[in-house]
């Protein structure tokens, strides 16, 4: 095996050049050892004797590329890396800053920050100070690297038990949602760090950052990059921002430029230079700024602008990409002059050369409006607009097209279409409900008109009834009269009873009969006489009596006397008594008048002895 002291046979050089062209990776600027044995590890695996015959193979094989950078890009890293080193950021510097910033934005910055634990240890950190609200209000993370596999595993921000182990419990529980076998950074918060594509060679610092946290990546570097990318740093720092390095990273060289706050810690903050200050006056401004300065100033003011804006040349070359458009659509400062066909983002999120074509034609802009995009699991919604872009005198030079996030502004008109339906549903509802008490209304007005009906009927009724009660009242007066009378009248037919009874009983022996001859009376001398008591013979026909006494005989004095009347009769007759003697009896007929008409026979017996 070769170590890196002892390359290849090959070019080494010309290899990391053909890389660079080939794919835009400049690894020229790394250190030669370690770089070497990276490769190394790479012609092993693929039994390569040489960098020629690597170059060869990564010609004919480009999925080469992707093994190579994998091995070269180290992404070792985790959350809070060196405790010791956090635990005076949390504790020193972020204090200071909050203390300078008063309710300002902070923006900070995380390069090189592989697959994103550094990015959020500082979010936690900072989240921590602020209090959730104020952190999302307030705190912007920027998280690059070269490397976009690390980058795509950042952003799921979804990390491993052993990844989360760093994390203190309490810090976990908060910050992180259980989901499966694994931790995921909460939404809301995440939202605030942002992922992006940089590379800290070739690209444009982003500015006004507060602190610059750039840990255990440049020692990769060359000391003349490393200058070259310290001095981006120190553009990049607002003039009382912090840069936080690695721990065995060291400011060898432009120490001029930071001073260490904590060298131990390897936190240093930026030594203002005069000629990085906007300065107050026009005149000073007219002196000191150089053309170079001012295009500085210009990208640095791109930079800061928060909607992604790209602008292409007439040749349809990419010409330039703000921090916002680099970002959010991994482009990179080797992506400017590559024609725009060449690049995703031709075609993703939308199609881009056909509208900057109709947009020469018209020399007006195109508008595109609600763009999905779905970059991560989100889908987000952009507001694309293509303008052509005149020079001064009016010849068309390219175009600019500007990528709004509208996502925020989409999901409250969502809510507010939604609010609104609801708010239909609900007056329709209540529209509803109205007219069916309006119904009820009108049902219980006409209940309560039959209700009435009713009761004056019930009313009438009543009335009638208390008539009635009164009638009856009377009526049963009257009948307490009547019966009074009936009981006077019927004690005095008692006593009439009683008295004829009297007078029965005191005759001899005694029968009357009615007009059809019908026994009506038979006292005690009847009974003594025939035997027979009054039940046995009251209500029989006479002439059907079974007795000692020859009835027939009496027929024709009994319809004599009935015919006449007035005139009495008296007959004798043999007859049997009760006790079987022959007796003659003597029978007087006389008539029974009631009422002024001969209503029956009273037969009066008296027995003689029988000759
Ligand atoms: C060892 S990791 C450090 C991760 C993290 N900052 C930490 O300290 O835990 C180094 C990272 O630097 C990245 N890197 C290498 N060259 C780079 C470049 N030119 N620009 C940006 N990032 C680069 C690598 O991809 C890798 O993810």
């Amino acid at each position: 095996m070769t170590d890196g002291s002892q390359e290849r046979p090959g070019d080494f050089d010309a290899l990391l050049t053909y890389v660079r062209d080939a794919r835009g990776f400049d690894f020229t600027g790394y250190k030669r050892p370690s770089l070497a044995r990276r490769i190394e590890k790479r012609l092993e695996a693929r039994k390569v004797p040489d960098y020629d015959e690597y170059r060869t193979l990564l010609e004919k094989d480009p999925d080469e590329f992707v093994d190579l950078f994998n091995t070269i890009l180290i992404n070792v890293t985790a959350f809070f890396r060196d405790e010791f080193a956090w635990d005076y950021l949390r504790d020193v510097v972020v204090p200071r800053l909050l203390d300078a910033r008063d309710d300002e934005q902070l923006r900070i910055w995380s390069t090189g920050c592989a697959t994103g634990e550094e990015a959020f240890s500082l979010a936690i950190v900072f989240a921590e100070a602020l209090g959730g609200e104020d952190f999302k209000r307030r705190v912007k993370i920027y998280a690059t690297d070269v490397d976009a596999d690390a980058l795509s595993f950042g952003r799921h921000a979804t990390f491993s038990p052993k990844q989360i182990k760093p994390v203190p419990e309490e810090l976990r529980k908060k910050y992180f949602v259980r989901e499966n076998h694994s931790y995921a950074f909460r939404g809301e918060l995440r939202r605030t760090v942002i992922f992006g594509r940089h590379d800290l060679i070739q690209d444009p610092p982003i500015s006004r950052i507060d602190l610059l946290v750039s840990r255990n990546t440049l020692m990769y570097f060359t000391p003349e990059v490393q200058s070259r990318v310290l001095a981006n740093f120190h553009f990049a720092l607002r003039d009382d921002g912090y840069l936080f390095l690695g721990k065995s990273e060291a400011l060898t060289a432009k120490t001029d430029l930071f001073r260490p706050v904590d060298l131990k810690r390897r936190v240093f903050a930026k030594v203002p230079k005069r000629a990085d200050r906007l300065l107050a006056t026009r005149d000073e401004r007219a002196t000191l700024l150089t053309p170079s300065v001012e295009s500085v100033v210009r990208d640095a003011g791109l930079d800061v602008v928060s909607v992604a804006f790209i602008a292409v040349d007439r040749d349809g070359a990419l010409s330039l990409a703000n921090l916002q458009a680099r970002m959010q659509f991994g482009l990179s400062q080797r992506d400017l002059g590559r024609p725009i066909q060449d690049l995703e983002i031709s075609f993703r999120p939308v199609e881009l050369r056909s509208r900057i074509e109709q947009a020469y034609t018209e020399r007006h802009p195109v508008s595109l409006r609600d763009v999905a995009w779905r970059a991560t699991e989100e889908t987000r919604y952009l507001d694309v607009q293509v303008s052509p872009l005149n020079s001064g005198t009016g010849e068309l030079v390219g175009a600019g097209i500007t990528f709004t996030d509208v996502t925020r502004y989409r999901r409250l008109q969502v809510a507010l279409q939604e609010a609104r339906r609801d708010a239909e549903t609900a007056g329709e509802e209540l529209q509803a409900t109205v007219e069916e008490l309006e119904t009820t209304n009108e049902e219980l007005q006409a209940t309560n008109e039959e209700l009435e009906t009713t009761n004056e009927e019930l009313q009438a009724t009543n009335e009638e009834l208390e008539t009635m009660n009164e009638e009856l009242e009377s009526t049963n007066e009257e009948l307490e009269t009547m019966n009074d009378e009936i009981h006077v009248r019927s004690s005095e037919l008692n006593t009439t009873n009683a008295f004829l009874e009297a007078i029965l009983a005191s005759l001899p022996a005694a029968i009357v009969v009615d007009r059809a001859l019908r026994v009506q009376a038979w006292n005690a001398g009847a009974r003594e006489l025939w035997g027979l008591t009054t039940d046995e013979a009251v209500g029989q026909h006479f002439m059907n009596l079974d007795i000692g006494l020859p009835v027939d005989r009496l027929h024709a004095p009994l319809r004599s006397v009935l015919a006449d009347g007035g005139n009495r009769d008296i007959v004798r007759v043999d007859a049997t008594n009760r006790r079987g003697r022959a007796v003659t009896t003597r029978v007087e007929l006389a008539p029974l008048h009631a009422n002024g008409s001969t209503d029956g026979v009273i037969l009066m017996m008296e027995t003689e002895d029988a000759q």
